[in-house]
């Protein structure tokens, strides 16, 4: 299940132990990491490497949805840093200014739900 983790070297992980935090603190009121369990936001689980706005079930704005946005680390990183710069229209207004705690956020959703 911590597969991802064996080819993180030390440093790496502490910055996905933070990531975890930090996503726990900012994130989980609104997205679980469980597919299938959709709150204000999406599941997220897998989301790295998913469409946008491609989760059934879950609310999302037209704006998301038609996006057309592939998640990745780049994409991810964009949207998080300003949320309504990157999909005008979307519903969420939840970003993470700070580069390196959306970094580590990134990096743990990359490293999280890859099953
Ligand atoms: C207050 C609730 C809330 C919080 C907190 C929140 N989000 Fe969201 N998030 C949403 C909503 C609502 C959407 C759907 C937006 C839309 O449809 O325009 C969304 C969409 C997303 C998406 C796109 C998912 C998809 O399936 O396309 C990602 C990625 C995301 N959020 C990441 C995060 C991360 C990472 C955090 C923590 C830093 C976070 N969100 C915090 C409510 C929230």
């Amino acid at each position: 299940m911590a597969a991802g983790g064996l080819l993180l070297p030390g440093a790496a992980s502490a910055q996905q132990a933070d990531g975890e935090r930090l996503f726990r603190q900012r994130c989980e009121a609104c997205h679980s990491l469980e597919p299938g369990q959709n709150r204000a936001g999406p599941h997220l689980s897998g989301v790295v490497g998913r469409t946008a706005g491609s989760v059934e079930g879950a609310r999302y704005s037209a704006a998301l949805r038609e996006s057309d946005i592939v998640w990745d680390g780049g994409t991810l990183n964009t949207f998080l840093a300003a949320p309504r710069q990157m999909v005008p229209g979307t519903s969420t207004t939840v970003g993470v200014p700070n580069a390196a705690q959306r970094a580590a956020i990134v990096g743990y959703l990359e490293g999280a739900v890859a099953q």
